[in-house]
Protein backbone atom coordinates (compact mmCIF):
# COMPACT_ATOMS: atom_id res chain seq x y z
CA UNK A 1 0.00 0.00 0.00
CA UNK A 2 2.08 2.87 -1.28
CA UNK A 3 1.49 6.34 0.29
CA UNK A 4 1.38 9.98 -0.90
CA UNK A 5 3.24 10.23 -4.11
CA UNK A 6 5.21 13.79 -4.23
CA UNK A 7 7.80 14.98 -6.86
CA UNK A 8 11.23 16.32 -6.25
CA UNK A 9 10.33 18.74 -9.00
CA UNK A 10 8.43 20.63 -6.67
CA UNK A 11 11.04 20.81 -4.31
CA UNK A 12 13.31 22.97 -7.32
CA UNK A 13 13.92 26.50 -7.07
CA UNK A 14 15.24 29.16 -4.30
CA UNK A 15 13.47 30.99 -1.72
CA UNK A 16 13.56 30.58 2.10
CA UNK A 17 11.85 27.45 4.12
CA UNK A 18 11.63 27.13 7.78
CA UNK A 19 13.50 24.21 9.48
CA UNK A 20 10.38 23.13 10.16
CA UNK A 21 9.44 22.30 6.94
CA UNK A 22 12.93 21.25 5.66
CA UNK A 23 12.43 18.29 8.14
CA UNK A 24 8.64 17.68 7.62
CA UNK A 25 9.39 16.61 3.65
CA UNK A 26 5.35 15.96 3.34
CA UNK A 27 4.06 19.27 4.93
CA UNK A 28 7.23 20.78 2.34
CA UNK A 29 5.63 19.32 -0.57
CA UNK A 30 2.16 19.92 0.51
CA UNK A 31 2.98 23.89 0.97
CA UNK A 32 4.95 24.06 -2.27
CA UNK A 33 2.40 22.59 -4.14
CA UNK A 34 -0.51 24.57 -2.80
CA UNK A 35 1.49 27.88 -2.66
CA UNK A 36 3.58 27.69 -6.01
CA UNK A 37 6.82 28.52 -4.12
CA UNK A 38 9.97 27.27 -5.71
CA UNK A 39 11.47 26.06 -2.05
CA UNK A 40 15.60 25.89 -1.28
CA UNK A 41 16.53 22.18 0.19
CA UNK A 42 19.73 22.88 1.53
CA UNK A 43 22.77 20.01 2.10
CA UNK A 44 20.00 17.83 0.72
CA UNK A 45 19.16 15.00 -2.11
CA UNK A 46 15.66 14.39 -3.08
CA UNK A 47 14.35 10.73 -4.02
CA UNK A 48 11.94 8.50 -3.62
CA UNK A 49 12.13 5.17 -2.04
CA UNK A 50 9.90 2.23 -1.31
CA UNK A 51 10.74 0.45 1.73
CA UNK A 52 9.77 -2.79 2.49
CA UNK A 53 9.77 -4.25 6.09
CA UNK A 54 11.22 -7.93 6.41
CA UNK A 55 8.78 -8.47 8.75
CA UNK A 56 6.78 -10.89 6.85
CA UNK A 57 3.33 -10.36 8.63
CA UNK A 58 4.20 -6.65 8.63
CA UNK A 59 4.89 -4.95 5.21
CA UNK A 60 5.16 -1.48 5.35
CA UNK A 61 5.65 0.59 1.96
CA UNK A 62 7.07 3.76 2.54
CA UNK A 63 7.38 6.50 -0.05
CA UNK A 64 9.57 9.02 1.31
CA UNK A 65 12.14 11.59 0.43
CA UNK A 66 15.77 11.19 1.42
CA UNK A 67 16.66 14.27 2.98
CA UNK A 68 20.05 15.09 4.68
CA UNK A 69 19.64 15.84 8.69
CA UNK A 70 22.74 18.42 8.98
CA UNK A 71 20.59 21.45 9.44
CA UNK A 72 18.34 19.73 11.92
CA UNK A 73 21.68 20.02 13.97
CA UNK A 74 22.55 22.67 17.05
CA UNK A 75 25.10 24.05 18.60
CA UNK A 76 24.93 22.76 22.22
CA UNK A 77 25.35 25.70 23.84
CA UNK A 78 23.06 28.13 22.17
CA UNK A 79 20.47 25.71 20.04
CA UNK A 80 21.30 27.89 16.76
CA UNK A 81 21.74 25.80 14.05
CA UNK A 82 25.79 24.26 12.95
CA UNK A 83 26.97 25.77 9.48
CA UNK A 84 29.20 22.87 8.17
CA UNK A 85 32.50 22.74 5.68
CA UNK A 86 31.27 20.10 3.92
CA UNK A 87 29.67 19.60 0.25
CA UNK A 88 28.90 15.72 0.23
CA UNK A 89 26.10 14.63 2.59
CA UNK A 90 27.07 14.56 6.10
CA UNK A 91 27.05 10.42 6.59
CA UNK A 92 29.43 8.15 8.90
CA UNK A 93 31.86 8.45 6.37
CA UNK A 94 31.86 12.13 6.11
CA UNK A 95 32.07 12.64 10.11
CA UNK A 96 36.04 12.62 10.16
CA UNK A 97 37.40 16.16 9.18
CA UNK A 98 34.22 17.48 9.69
CA UNK A 99 33.77 20.89 11.55
CA UNK A 100 30.27 22.47 12.14
CA UNK A 101 30.57 25.90 13.52
CA UNK A 102 27.63 27.95 15.47
CA UNK A 103 26.36 30.38 13.64
CA UNK A 104 25.99 32.54 16.72
CA UNK A 105 28.61 32.13 19.49
CA UNK A 106 30.78 30.80 16.25
CA UNK A 107 32.01 27.70 18.54
CA UNK A 108 33.59 25.10 16.40
CA UNK A 109 32.99 21.21 16.33
CA UNK A 110 35.27 18.72 14.51
CA UNK A 111 34.20 14.97 14.22
CA UNK A 112 36.71 12.60 14.65
CA UNK A 113 37.54 9.27 13.67
CA UNK A 114 33.97 8.22 14.89
CA UNK A 115 31.83 10.32 15.78
CA UNK A 116 30.94 13.69 16.32
CA UNK A 117 31.09 15.81 19.90
CA UNK A 118 28.43 18.02 20.30
CA UNK A 119 28.30 17.89 24.28
CA UNK A 120 28.54 21.76 25.95
CA UNK A 121 32.37 20.88 27.37
CA UNK A 122 33.50 19.34 23.32
CA UNK A 123 36.69 20.72 22.54
CA UNK A 124 37.31 21.95 26.55
CA UNK A 125 40.87 21.49 27.32
CA UNK A 126 41.14 21.17 31.12
CA UNK A 127 37.88 21.02 32.71
CA UNK A 128 35.68 17.96 32.60
CA UNK A 129 32.49 17.04 34.80
CA UNK A 130 31.89 13.60 36.31
CA UNK A 131 28.23 12.59 35.69
CA UNK A 132 26.18 9.96 38.33
CA UNK A 133 27.42 6.82 38.31
CA UNK A 134 24.34 5.60 35.98
CA UNK A 135 25.89 8.01 33.12
CA UNK A 136 29.61 6.81 34.11
CA UNK A 137 29.20 3.08 34.17
CA UNK A 138 28.80 3.37 29.95
CA UNK A 139 31.56 4.92 29.92
CA UNK A 140 33.85 2.08 30.71
CA UNK A 141 35.21 0.53 27.51
CA UNK A 142 34.65 -2.97 29.09
CA UNK A 143 31.10 -2.36 29.51
CA UNK A 144 30.64 -1.21 26.18
CA UNK A 145 32.25 -4.16 24.72
CA UNK A 146 29.91 -6.62 27.12
CA UNK A 147 26.81 -4.56 26.49
CA UNK A 148 25.99 -6.41 23.13
CA UNK A 149 27.80 -9.84 24.48
CA UNK A 150 25.95 -10.70 27.03
CA UNK A 151 24.78 -7.34 29.32
CA UNK A 152 21.42 -6.61 27.51
CA UNK A 153 20.67 -10.34 27.15
CA UNK A 154 19.67 -10.07 31.03
CA UNK A 155 17.36 -7.65 30.69
CA UNK A 156 15.18 -10.57 29.13
CA UNK A 157 15.80 -13.08 32.04
CA UNK A 158 15.36 -10.88 34.70
CA UNK A 159 13.28 -7.36 33.13
CA UNK A 160 10.80 -9.04 31.29
CA UNK A 161 12.43 -6.94 28.07
CA UNK A 162 11.47 -9.22 25.37
CA UNK A 163 14.98 -8.63 23.27
CA UNK A 164 15.94 -6.49 20.85
CA UNK A 165 13.84 -8.07 17.65
CA UNK A 166 10.58 -8.09 19.21
CA UNK A 167 11.19 -4.40 20.61
CA UNK A 168 11.74 -3.02 17.17
CA UNK A 169 8.34 -4.80 15.89
CA UNK A 170 6.49 -3.38 19.07
CA UNK A 171 7.86 -0.04 18.60
CA UNK A 172 7.21 0.02 14.87
CA UNK A 173 3.63 0.79 15.56
CA UNK A 174 4.21 3.19 17.32
CA UNK A 175 6.53 4.95 14.97
CA UNK A 176 4.02 4.69 12.05
CA UNK A 177 2.98 7.99 12.02
CA UNK A 178 6.38 9.39 11.54
CA UNK A 179 7.97 6.65 9.09
CA UNK A 180 10.03 7.94 6.38
CA UNK A 181 11.20 10.85 8.91
CA UNK A 182 14.47 11.50 10.70
CA UNK A 183 14.84 9.67 14.03
CA UNK A 184 17.25 10.15 17.00
CA UNK A 185 18.34 6.71 18.41
CA UNK A 186 18.72 8.58 22.09
CA UNK A 187 21.55 6.74 24.00
CA UNK A 188 21.78 4.17 21.95
CA UNK A 189 24.62 2.75 23.80
CA UNK A 190 26.37 -0.05 21.05
CA UNK A 191 23.73 0.93 18.35
CA UNK A 192 21.41 -2.35 18.60
CA UNK A 193 18.50 -0.33 17.35
CA UNK A 194 20.47 2.01 15.68
CA UNK A 195 21.37 -0.50 13.31
CA UNK A 196 17.93 -1.98 13.11
CA UNK A 197 16.74 1.46 12.06
CA UNK A 198 19.40 1.91 9.35
CA UNK A 199 19.01 -1.12 8.13
CA UNK A 200 14.85 -0.99 7.86
CA UNK A 201 15.16 2.19 5.85
CA UNK A 202 12.18 3.17 7.39
CA UNK A 203 13.88 6.50 8.31
CA UNK A 204 15.45 9.44 5.87
CA UNK A 205 18.51 9.84 8.31
CA UNK A 206 19.29 8.16 11.62
CA UNK A 207 21.20 9.68 14.37
CA UNK A 208 23.01 7.41 17.04
CA UNK A 209 23.55 9.56 19.76
CA UNK A 210 25.22 8.52 23.67
CA UNK A 211 27.31 10.65 26.11
CA UNK A 212 29.44 6.89 25.98
CA UNK A 213 32.62 7.71 23.82
CA UNK A 214 33.27 4.07 23.88
CA UNK A 215 30.10 3.01 23.33
CA UNK A 216 30.03 4.79 20.01
CA UNK A 217 33.48 3.44 19.44
CA UNK A 218 32.00 -0.16 19.83
CA UNK A 219 28.65 0.78 17.63
CA UNK A 220 31.13 2.26 14.75
CA UNK A 221 32.98 -1.47 14.94
CA UNK A 222 29.92 -3.37 14.54
CA UNK A 223 29.47 -1.26 11.57
CA UNK A 224 32.51 -1.77 10.06
CA UNK A 225 32.03 -5.18 10.50
CA UNK A 226 28.54 -5.52 8.63
CA UNK A 227 28.47 -5.91 4.80
CA UNK A 228 26.03 -3.20 3.01
CA UNK A 229 25.65 -1.27 5.82
CA UNK A 230 23.85 2.40 4.57
CA UNK A 231 26.10 4.45 6.07
CA UNK A 232 24.82 7.29 3.77
CA UNK A 233 21.92 8.56 5.95
CA UNK A 234 23.36 7.84 9.37
CA UNK A 235 26.57 9.41 11.68
CA UNK A 236 27.03 8.95 15.54
CA UNK A 237 26.63 12.10 17.88
CA UNK A 238 28.32 11.99 21.25
CA UNK A 239 25.63 14.62 23.58
CA UNK A 240 24.03 14.72 26.71
CA UNK A 241 20.27 13.65 26.58
CA UNK A 242 20.02 17.09 28.86
CA UNK A 243 20.90 19.17 26.39
CA UNK A 244 20.06 17.76 22.60
CA UNK A 245 22.37 19.01 19.85
CA UNK A 246 19.33 19.53 17.38
CA UNK A 247 17.22 22.87 16.27
CA UNK A 248 13.69 22.93 18.27
CA UNK A 249 10.62 21.39 16.46
CA UNK A 250 13.14 19.61 13.65
CA UNK A 251 12.88 15.84 14.55
CA UNK A 252 9.80 13.41 13.61
CA UNK A 253 11.03 10.72 15.61
CA UNK A 254 13.21 10.03 19.60
CA UNK A 255 13.63 6.40 20.07
CA UNK A 256 15.62 5.91 23.63
CA UNK A 257 15.84 2.30 24.82
CA UNK A 258 16.14 0.88 28.36
CA UNK A 259 17.69 4.54 29.28
CA UNK A 260 15.09 6.47 31.00
CA UNK A 261 16.18 5.59 34.21
CA UNK A 262 20.12 6.04 33.51
CA UNK A 263 19.25 9.99 32.62
CA UNK A 264 20.67 12.03 35.42
CA UNK A 265 17.30 14.02 34.92
CA UNK A 266 14.49 12.56 33.30
CA UNK A 267 12.18 15.68 33.21
CA UNK A 268 15.71 17.69 31.91
CA UNK A 269 15.98 15.46 29.04
CA UNK A 270 12.17 14.60 28.33
CA UNK A 271 11.74 18.19 27.73
CA UNK A 272 14.31 18.43 25.82
CA UNK A 273 12.80 15.81 23.67
CA UNK A 274 9.72 17.48 23.51
CA UNK A 275 11.67 20.57 22.04
CA UNK A 276 13.40 19.10 19.28
CA UNK A 277 10.40 17.18 18.35
CA UNK A 278 8.59 18.53 15.67
CA UNK A 279 4.37 18.84 16.32
CA UNK A 280 3.15 15.39 15.25
CA UNK A 281 6.81 14.21 16.43
CA UNK A 282 6.69 10.70 18.20
CA UNK A 283 8.87 9.87 21.62
CA UNK A 284 8.93 6.15 22.07
CA UNK A 285 10.86 4.83 25.18
CA UNK A 286 11.71 1.55 27.33
CA UNK A 287 12.08 1.60 30.74
CA UNK A 288 11.67 -0.48 33.71
CA UNK A 289 8.60 -0.11 35.62
CA UNK A 290 7.86 -0.85 39.73
CA UNK A 291 4.07 -0.42 40.17
CA UNK A 292 1.02 -2.10 40.59
CA UNK A 293 1.69 -5.81 42.47
CA UNK A 294 5.39 -4.33 43.46
CA UNK A 295 3.44 -1.29 45.38
CA UNK A 296 3.20 -3.45 48.45
CA UNK A 297 6.67 -3.80 49.25
CA UNK A 298 7.43 -1.52 52.06
CA UNK A 299 9.12 1.78 52.43
CA UNK A 300 8.96 1.76 48.53
CA UNK A 301 9.07 5.48 48.52
CA UNK A 302 12.31 5.50 50.69
CA UNK A 303 13.68 2.66 48.79
CA UNK A 304 12.96 4.89 45.53
CA UNK A 305 14.78 7.80 46.86
CA UNK A 306 17.62 6.09 48.51
CA UNK A 307 18.19 4.17 45.13
CA UNK A 308 18.21 7.61 43.10
CA UNK A 309 20.35 9.50 45.47
CA UNK A 310 23.02 6.71 45.64
CA UNK A 311 23.24 5.33 42.06
CA UNK A 312 21.60 8.79 40.68
CA UNK A 313 19.22 6.17 38.68
CA UNK A 314 14.75 6.61 38.22
CA UNK A 315 15.01 2.74 37.69
CA UNK A 316 12.02 2.52 40.09
CA UNK A 317 9.06 5.00 38.05
CA UNK A 318 5.52 3.73 37.97
CA UNK A 319 3.57 3.57 34.71
CA UNK A 320 1.36 6.84 36.42
CA UNK A 321 4.70 9.39 36.89
CA UNK A 322 5.47 7.98 33.55
CA UNK A 323 2.61 9.39 32.15
CA UNK A 324 2.86 12.42 34.68
CA UNK A 325 6.23 13.10 32.90
CA UNK A 326 5.47 13.04 29.42
CA UNK A 327 2.05 15.25 30.29
CA UNK A 328 4.77 17.96 31.85
CA UNK A 329 6.82 18.14 29.24
CA UNK A 330 3.97 18.95 26.74
CA UNK A 331 3.77 15.59 25.16
CA UNK A 332 0.34 13.56 24.91
CA UNK A 333 -1.60 11.08 23.82
CA UNK A 334 0.25 8.19 26.44
CA UNK A 335 0.70 5.00 25.19
CA UNK A 336 2.05 2.12 26.62
CA UNK A 337 2.77 -1.86 26.44
CA UNK A 338 3.97 -3.69 29.84
CA UNK A 339 5.47 -7.03 30.64
CA UNK A 340 6.65 -7.86 33.90
CA UNK A 341 8.95 -5.19 35.05
CA UNK A 342 9.39 -3.79 31.11
CA UNK A 343 7.23 -1.46 29.83
CA UNK A 344 7.25 0.08 26.39
CA UNK A 345 5.61 4.28 25.92
CA UNK A 346 4.93 6.43 23.68
CA UNK A 347 4.16 10.01 23.63
CA UNK A 348 3.07 12.85 21.25
CA UNK A 349 4.14 16.29 20.41
CA UNK A 350 0.78 18.12 20.04
CA UNK A 351 -0.31 19.65 16.44
CA UNK A 352 -0.28 23.61 16.84
CA UNK A 353 -3.62 24.80 16.96
CA UNK A 354 -4.43 26.76 14.18
CA UNK A 355 -4.50 30.68 15.20
CA UNK A 356 -8.28 31.95 14.36
C1 LIG B 1 21.28 0.57 29.37
S1 LIG B 1 21.99 1.48 28.06
C2 LIG B 1 20.70 1.40 26.85
C3 LIG B 1 21.19 1.14 25.48
C4 LIG B 1 20.24 0.80 24.37
N1 LIG B 1 19.46 1.94 23.97
C5 LIG B 1 19.36 -0.38 24.63
O1 LIG B 1 18.16 -0.31 24.33
O2 LIG B 1 19.86 -1.38 25.10
C6 LIG B 1 21.84 3.14 28.64
C7 LIG B 1 22.61 4.14 27.83
O3 LIG B 1 22.28 5.45 28.30
C8 LIG B 1 23.42 6.25 28.10
N2 LIG B 1 23.33 7.46 28.92
C9 LIG B 1 23.41 7.55 30.28
N3 LIG B 1 23.38 8.83 30.64
C10 LIG B 1 23.28 9.58 29.51
C11 LIG B 1 23.24 10.99 29.26
N4 LIG B 1 23.29 11.88 30.24
N5 LIG B 1 23.12 11.41 27.98
C12 LIG B 1 23.09 10.51 26.97
N6 LIG B 1 23.13 9.17 27.15
C13 LIG B 1 23.25 8.71 28.42
C14 LIG B 1 24.56 5.34 28.49
O4 LIG B 1 25.81 5.77 27.97
C15 LIG B 1 24.12 4.00 27.93
O5 LIG B 1 24.67 3.76 26.67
Amino acid sequence: MAMTTATGAALAGGIRCTLSSFNNPTRLISRATKLRLPIPFRASSTALLHTQTTHPTDSIVVEKEVSNSSNSLACPVCYDSLTWNGDPPLSLDTIPESIFQCSTCQKTYVGNQTHLDLTATGGAKSYGEPMPASTELFRVPLISFLYERGWRQTFSVWGGFPGPEKEFEMMKGFLKPVLGGNIIDASCASGLFSRLFAKSRLFSFVVALDYSESMLQQCYEFIQQEENFPKENFILVRADISRLPFVSNSVDAVHAGAALHCWPSPSAAVAEISRVLRPGGVFVATTYILDGPFSVIPFLSTIRQSVRQVSGSYITLSERELEDLCRACGLVGFKCIRNGLFVMISATKPNKIAAC
